[in-house]
């Protein structure tokens, strides 16, 4: 009996919680705190400070099945997925870790033991293939004496062009983060498939496919490449479930087996094509696995980061379900099929469904309608062309703004006789590529460059002032012993009230004095790494290292901030009732003056909505209900329904915030004691951030008041100047709009009428030079509109001939010329435009039809225009 993918998952965990192994649950596609990574890509990430030593946990020996996406950034194959049996943009990788528990030997002994048991895999000894790193005898050994594989099986793989550490056999995290040699295991599907082994000229080919990654985690890689030592040695270990249920299926590509097979119909059946053997099928197959995952751990498709990767692989997948002939909109409808052939039973995707389907839907006809307008800007570039090239820069922002696929343009413009220029195509691409790596690198925010070993307590929750001793200070990035008036620094507490940014929240400010009164203005508070750090200026007195000193928060700012930060809390909760459980925070910024809160949802709020938010947000600030917070077993919060729990990492103990039974959240954050300490919610806009993610900004509190009572005075001042009151205000401004759009149309009516006099009034002065009819002449104070249609009108009723027409008004001079299409070839507008511009001390220009100036000296006017009439009677 061949095992499903689900049962091939099942067997992986069950045999190594046999072994002593927690299963942990798959953490979320996207990193938390980590900036290293775009996307969860190994099942070590969630780990990764266990393993960094910065967190512990109460088991040493773990395992999962991590949902993985690699699709941007490092370990990515985006190209190659659909076209080769093993790639995939999502996949799930099968691990087991180690903590400073087992190492080398025993977890080669696991895998060797999972894989060729008759009681588990069963796989035969001689398909399996190992690499080990080049200079490490002890795994070498390992294999060949404690397990027996033949050493013609077992290859040394050393790193690549002298690059150290740069190795297929040395296995890094990201550019940054826990590292070390690894040894990967292979499995040989026979001579039908062509490839050679690892490390062998050839080894590109699909015959021996990596099936296993055993790393030994040992260096914390630094930016500048320095290795440091990791505190104790692990384990992380790496095998994707396709490639191995494909093995288990007896099937060479990860495309055949239960999932994929299922699926790939799926497609085809939601397209209406019956060609099973397209790539662009698998292509579908794969990404709707992506997208669909991704936006249930809330990455919604937009213009950078996560969020440009999602909106690419929506477009990559449309584009091939373009291809094989589909001619609707038929991502989303893959959702369904999806839950039902992975049998997701994950609470957060299956919650999001329509979510999830809403989102793919809006994506997808956006596209559409993207590239309906990049066609058209393409058209309009041919038709510009001044040679037969269209340029690499239109061409990439065809691609990347529009989503134009580059076969598409060069087959629009293939049918207009044009090439494209690809080399600069090619160029753009590299570019952009160059600035999505230097934006996805982030390490030197600036308070990480502050290295300090120190580490603070935090009492902020129960105090707002107290006593503690200074630890460190730091000026301009240099530790210093002392702080002198007049320096800006950061001074480091043992313990402190003052809450450091984080979770939107912004840092406290307040004031530290010693009993001499020295005194430091602490201006914002932030964490660098444990420590707490105080940066502000030293006003008098100074203060040293090993100082004893009190330490204030600004308790007025502190108690708006916490004002906003419970307010929240309630909007969340209250947007979940009102706008569906769909809403999930994209980020929030709580300060002293006013909260912001970025969610997910797809349309603008209807103001019915944005006052049945502000009304409900209001009734529960009246229940003045408590305020409390706990601090218990992440288990225990979790049953306790914290919500926020799906696919993030946390460690054991965490602090739940609970609004009665209204809002039950995990939050490290300051808050109210009641409800009622809030006194008013007052939502203020509702706007767009990205596509589906809306921002809301709202005000509480004595803030709230003050900005109504400031509104309330523009009312007045608005009535007022109207002699209205606020109840007829609206009516009346309605009648002044009325009332002005009437002037404006009895305006227009006017300078018609004026129009048409004036032009009679020209109409009798024309000249006729050289047979040709010529009108010169000088007009005052006209609006300048007019001057327009007075030309237009004289030149309907002239039919051939040329016109100078200058107006003085505001001491200003403007001009305007026109010349009859049929007199063109012999005197332009234009022309005529710059002599009289220059004599008049101004500037002008325009067509040969139609050209016009403005000049400021109104003296030279007269001579300017006796000179143009003669040159007018030279140049005819
Ligand atoms: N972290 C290792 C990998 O992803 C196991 O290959």
């Amino acid at each position: 009996m061949k095992p499903s993918t689900s049962e091939v998952r099942q067997m992986f965990l069950n045999f190594f919680h046999k072994k002593g192994h927690k299963i942990i649950s798959s953490s979320s596609l996207i990193p938390k705190n980590d900036p290293t990574i775009l996307f969860t890509n190994a099942g070590m990430n969630q780990f990764k400070d266990i393993f960094l030593g910065k967190d512990q946990r109460n088991y040493s020996r773990a395992t999962s099945s991590q949902r993985c996406v690699r699709a941007g950034g490092k370990h990515n194959d985006l190209e190659k997925v659909g076209f080769t049996p093993k790639h995939h943009t999502f996949f799930e990788m099968l691990g087991n870790f180690s903590f400073g528990d087992y190492f080398k030997h025993e977890a080669i002994a696991f895998s060797w033991e999972l894989l060729t048991s008759p009681h588990w895999f069963n796989l035969p000894k001689e398909k399996l293939w190992v690499t080990v790193y080049e200079g490490d005898n002890e795994t070498f050994n390992i294999w060949k004496k404690d397990i027996g594989v033949l050493p013609n099986q077992i290859i040394r793989i050393g790193d690549k062009k002298n690059a150290l550490y740069d190795s297929d056999n040395f296995w890094s995290m990201g550019e940054t983060g826990p590292c070390g040699p690894s040894s990967e295991i292979f499995f040989d599907h026979g001579p039908k498939i062509v490839g050679n082994p690892p490390g062998t000229s050839g080894e590109d080919g699909d015959r021996y496919v990596e099936i296993w990654n055993i790393v030994f985690m040992q260096f914390n890689r630094q930016l500048n490449g320095t290795m440091l030592p990791l505190p104790q040695s692990c384990v992380d270990t790496g095998m994707g479930l396709e490639r191995i249920t494909a093995i288990l299926q007896n099937v060479h590509s990860n495309y055949k087996i239960d999932i994929f097979t299922k699926l790939i119909q799926s497609v085809a059946e939601t397209i209406g094509t019956t060609d099973l053997n397209n790539k662009s099928l698998h292509v579908i197959a794969d990404h709707i696995r992506s997208c669909a995952f991704l936006i249930a751990d809330g990455v919604i498709p937009s213009n950078d980061n996560q969020a440009y990767v999602l909106r690419r692989l929506i477009r990559r997948a449309v584009h091939h379900g373009k291809m094989l002939g589909s001619k609707e909109t038929f991502f989303f409808k893959l959702v369904d099929p999806l839950i039902a052939i992975m049998n997701i039973n994950d609470n957060n995707f299956i919650k999001k469904k329509k979510h999830i389907e809403k989102i793919l839907q809006t994506e997808e006809e956006q596209y559409a309608k993207n590239i309906e307008r990049g066609i058209s800007l393409l058209n309009t570039e041919i038709t510009q062309l001044s040679d037969r090239t269209l340029g690499g820069d239109i061409v990439f922002r065809l691609y990347d703004t529009f989503g134009l696929p580059l076969e598409w343009t060069e087959g629009i413009c293939k049918q207009h006789n044009i090439e494209i220029d690809k080399i600069g195509f090619e160029y753009a691409m590299t570019q952009q590529r160059q600035q999505a790596r230097n934006s996805s690198r982030f390490y030197a925010k600036n308070q990480n460059a502050i290295y300090t070993t120190q580490s603070s307590i935090f009492k902020g929750y129960e105090y707002l002032q107290l006593q503690t001793v200074i630890t460190a200070i730091n000026i301009n990035g240099n530790t210093v012993e002392t702080i002198r008036p007049g320096k800006n620094g950061i001074i480091f507490l043992e313990s402190t009230p003052c809450y450091a940014e984080s979770g939107g929240q912004i840092g406290d400010s307040g004031n530290l004095y010693d009993k001499k009164n020295s005194h430091f203005s602490v201006h914002d508070t932030q964490k660098y790494s444990q420590a707490i750090g105080h940066s502000g200026q030293m006003i008098t007195g100074e203060l040293h290292i090993g100082d004893t000193v009190i330490i204030q928060v600004n308790e007025q700012k502190r108690k708006r901030i916490c004002l906003n930060h419970s307010s929240t809390h309630l909007l969340q909760a209250t947007l979940q009732q009102v706008l569906g459980k769909h809403v999930e925070q994209k980020g929030s910024l709580v300060s002293d003056s006013s909260l912001r809160f970025d969610f997910s949802h797809y349309k603008p709020m209807t103001l019915e909505e944005i006052h049945t938010v502000e009304e409900i947000i209001n009734s529960k600030i009246r229940l003045n209900s408590r305020i409390e917070t706990h601090v218990m077993k992440l288990e225990d919060a979790k049953s306790y329904g914290a919500i926020s729990l799906f696919n993030e990492t946390y460690s054991d103990y965490v602090r739940v915030l609970k609004i009665s039974d209204f809002s039950i959240e995990l939050c490290g954050g300051t808050h109210a004691k009641r409800t009622g300490d809030i006194g008013l919610f007052h939502l203020r806009s509702e706007s767009s951030v990205a596509a589906g993610v809306r921002r809301i900004e709202a005000v509480t509190g004595d803030k709230a008041l003050l900005i109504l009572q400031k509104e309330n005075e523009q009312l007045l001042n608005i009535t007022n100047l109207l002699k209205a009151n606020r109840y007829n205000i609206y009516e009346k401004i309605h009648s002044f709009i009325n009332h002005t759009h009437n002037l404006e149309e009895k305006i227009k009516t006017l300078y018609q009428q004026k129009a048409l006099e004036t032009k009679n009034l020209l109409a009798n002065n024309f000249m006729t030079i050289k047979g040709v009819q010529i009108l010169v002449y000088t007009l005052n104070n006209l609006e300048p509109k007019l001057l327009h249609i007075i030309v237009k009108k004289l030149k309907n009723q002239l039919k051939s001939g040329i016109i100078v027409l200058a107006n003085i008004i505001d001491e200003k001079v403007f001009i305007i010329a026109s010349v009859t299409s049929d007199l063109t070839g012999r005197i332009q507008a234009c022309s005529i435009i710059e002599i009289l511009a220059k004599k008049i001390d101004g500037k002008g220009g325009g067509h040969p039809n139609i050209a016009q100036a403005m000049g400021f000296n109104i003296t030279t006017l007269p001579k300017a225009l006796i000179d143009i009439k003669e040159w007018l009677s030279e140049n005819l």
